[in-house]
């Protein structure tokens, strides 16, 4: 993190785990925990939590978003949710082109690209995957990947909207398997993000742009990976889901 430049943001992602009355209990155990954050705390939760979430967090420092959003306003896409679905109930964030997304559901590049304009267009903040298969690290093309994802994704997006992007970089073999990227690892290709980003727009939208680690993010490895200057915050998924472990990972961007 460089606190000069960038607030960090820490953002748990849910996936497809707890219900409502689970959600409002792990709520209530979370929000003492952070209360005192110094950095954005996010829960991006699963569409039927999303109510008991935003009523919840109401008047704390916790924002809530959803964890994917179509690209139409609306139409024949049974079992899709627009980003102004989201809007009108008071989302403001949302994941998209998780890596789960791609890989199990059909997410390409370009659905990619079509569902950040809409969430951008209805006013929402995007959460935006990105990230390499174990196969294609190996095989040296990590940033040809990742470059290509940002870049495709960003496309259209104008400098202004720019400020309403966070970018997680989660490395596709690190996520869910305990094999956590290591502190280098992860550092090197969130500058290369931000490189990225500097190339599109300009140092100063670069400087500003958050950038956070994704994939077996935990109470115990937070501390060393967001010590690094481009890592700016976490997506995380199963630490999020235990109050103790995630107030832990928030308190370790706070400092
Ligand atoms: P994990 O998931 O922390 O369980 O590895 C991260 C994510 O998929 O966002």
């Amino acid at each position: 993190m460089n606190k000069q430049l960038r607030k960090a943001v820490i953002a748990g992602n849910w996936k497809m785990n707890k219900t409502p009355a689970e959600a409002a209990a792990l709520i209530d155990e979370m929000k003492p925990l952070v209360k005192d954050a110094d950095c954005d705390v996010v829960i991006c939760v699963p569409y039927v939590d999303l109510q008991t979430a935003l009523e919840k967090t109401a008047g704390t420092n916790i924002k809530v978003g959803a964890e994917n959003c179509h690209w139409a306003k609306s139409g024949a896409f049974t079992g899709e949710v627009s980003a102004e679905m989201l809007t009108s109930m008071g989302v403001n964030y949302v994941v998209i082109g998780h890596s789960e997304r791609r890989t199990y559901f059909g997410d390409t590049d370009q659905t990619v690209k079509d569902r950040v304009r809409a969430a951008l267009d209805a006013g929402m903040t995007v959460i935006l995957c990105v990230g390499e298969y174990e196969q294609q690290r190996l095989q040296g093309v990590t940033f040809e990947v990742v470059g290509s994802q940002t870049k495709i994704a960003l496309g259209g997006v104008s400098k202004e909207e720019l400020s309403r992007i966070i970018i997680a970089y989660e490395p596709v073999w690190a996520i869910g398997t305990g094999l956590t990227a290591t502190p280098e690892q992860a550092n090197e290709v969130n500058s290369f993000i931000r490189k990225t980003i500097e190339d599109l727009y300009d140092k100063e939208a670069a400087d500003a742009f958050v950038v956070q680690y994704g994939g077996s993010m935990n109470a115990k490895n937070a501390e060393e990976l967001l010590a690094k200057p481009d890592i700016d915050g976490g997506l995380i998924g199963g630490a999020s889901l235990k109050a103790a472990d995630f107030a832990q990972i928030v308190k370790a961007a706070s400092k």
